[in-house]
């Protein structure tokens, strides 16, 4: 089955306005969720944002257990957290690194786990070996199960990696970490929302998430859930008065819920609408959801892979939404310009975000278009006409323009 996408744009006022293939970047929010933040905010300013917080007390309670349903974990291993990049760092953070000990990644671990790996060699003298890939280029399962050792702390890839459709075989590397007891830590920022996950059925023991992206939530939101087992073997490298009780003049006590990750003040708001928006997806549910845009995903790459000149980038078994491509004649930046002038949204990947991946590949740049199931057959036509327009007319702008090549 797939998604009514004449409800799904109704829901969407986006629609109207643009052609939005930036949804790994960041998509647009249905009306639920807009109205949601929407409404929050003039509550605030109606009656104060303390007093506003406490009436939301139920919705926002409800959050937690929305989230916990999304990814099939509970309700007190969620921590709401303002993108996936902290949650996933107070996860990381968590572990009292010893010399020694190491990592296990993929190569195409994204940009901040990575540097945050680096780091933490640097500052424990930890070990960080990202595992070759497959022939298909995702992580090799053979490769990882015979590079593990008695020092082997922690494996953590990510599942969807930003630049690309590939999608990482993530239950068949928590088979592997279930087997050695070995903990999992999965960036799911751009699986959650997109194609179902299941904690359970992947075995992953952490995993981070953000609410923009295949969400549709508000920007400056996203979650960390940790196994309840882990949950009290893991310091949060940062505490307040929400994560910990000041219970003496010479001691605190952490709080044994995932919560121990939260800090207090938060964008309120924000996680009101992320809710709305979990319920929206949960309301369509992940399978429709992604297999709406697996089949868009799949026409756009036969159409991009058509025209002359360009060259689609995707790697991987299963291949989700997020298309990249290159084109002989143009630079990605300046792709994204011209279609950009055409009201089509489209954004840029650089080496340097997925780094180990693009180098192996001999990658600089590559356009990353991304579709949602509230996108049509004919946006799809209409974005390969314009890219084939583009390469038959004009043969400007091939060593780009600038710009920001390293956006989420
Ligand atoms: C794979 C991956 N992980 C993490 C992030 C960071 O997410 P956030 O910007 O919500 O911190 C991104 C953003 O693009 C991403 O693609």
């Amino acid at each position: 089955m797939s998604v009514d996408v004449s409800r799904a744009r109704a829901d969407t006022p986006g629609c109207e306005t643009v052609l939005h293939f930036n949804n790994a970047g960041a998509a647009l929010s249905p009306a639920p969720v807009l109205d949601t933040v929407i409404g929050h905010l003039r509550r605030e300013a109606e009656i104060g944002g303390y007093e506003a917080a406490a009436e939301a007390r139920e919705a926002l309670s409800r959050t937690y257990t929305a989230a916990a349903r999304l990814i099939g974990g509970a309700a007190d291993e969620i921590a709401f957290i303002e993108n996936a990049t902290r949650a996933w760092d107070m996860a990381f953070y968590g572990f009292d690194w010893q010399p020694g000990d190491r990592i296990l990644t993929a190569r195409s671990e994204y940009v901040s786990n990575y540097i945050a790996y680096l780091q933490v060699a640097r500052r424990h003298g930890a070990e960080v070996i990202p595992v070759p890939d497959d022939a298909d280029g995702q992580i090799s399962i053979a490769a990882l199960e015979s590079m593990i050792d008695a020092r082997t702390r922690l494996i953590a890839i990510t599942h969807i990696p930003t630049n690309g459709g590939l999608v990482n075989p993530a239950a068949d590397v928590g088979r592997v970490a279930r087997a050695h007891g070995i903990p999992f830590l999965l960036d799911a920022c751009q699986s959650v929302g997109q194609i179902p996950v299941n904690v359970d059925d992947i075995g992953c023991d952490m995993l981070s998430a953000t609410g923009r992206k295949y969400l549709r939530g508000p920007r400056g939101t996203g979650f960390l859930w940790v196994r309840r087992n882990w949950i009290e073997k893991l310091e949060p490298p940062f505490l307040d008065l929400h994560a910990a009780e000041w219970t003496g003049p010479d001691s605190y006590e952490i709080r044994p819920d995932a919560r121990r990750f939260e800090n207090w003040e938060s964008f309120v708001a924000g996680r009101l609408g992320l809710g709305a928006a979990i319920d929206y997806a949960l309301a369509l549910g992940l399978t429709d959801i992604r297999d709406s845009i697996y089949a868009l995903a799949r026409r756009l790459r036969a159409g991009l892979s058509s025209i002359k000149g360009v060259a689609v980038h995707d790697q991987g078994r299963e291949k989700c939404g997020i298309v990249s491509f290159t084109m002989e004649t143009h630079a990605a930046e300046a792709i994204k310009q011209a279609m950009a002038a055409q009201r089509i949204n489209v954004t840029v990947s650089g080496r340097s975000s997925t780094l180990l991946d693009m180098t192996d590949r001999n990658l600089e740049t590559v356009v990353r278009a991304s579709v949602h199931y509230y996108n049509t057959d004919a946006e799809v036509d209409r974005f390969c006409a314009a890219i084939e327009a583009l390469g038959r007319y004009s043969t400007s702008g091939l060593n780009g323009t600038g710009g920001d090549s390293n956006q989420p």
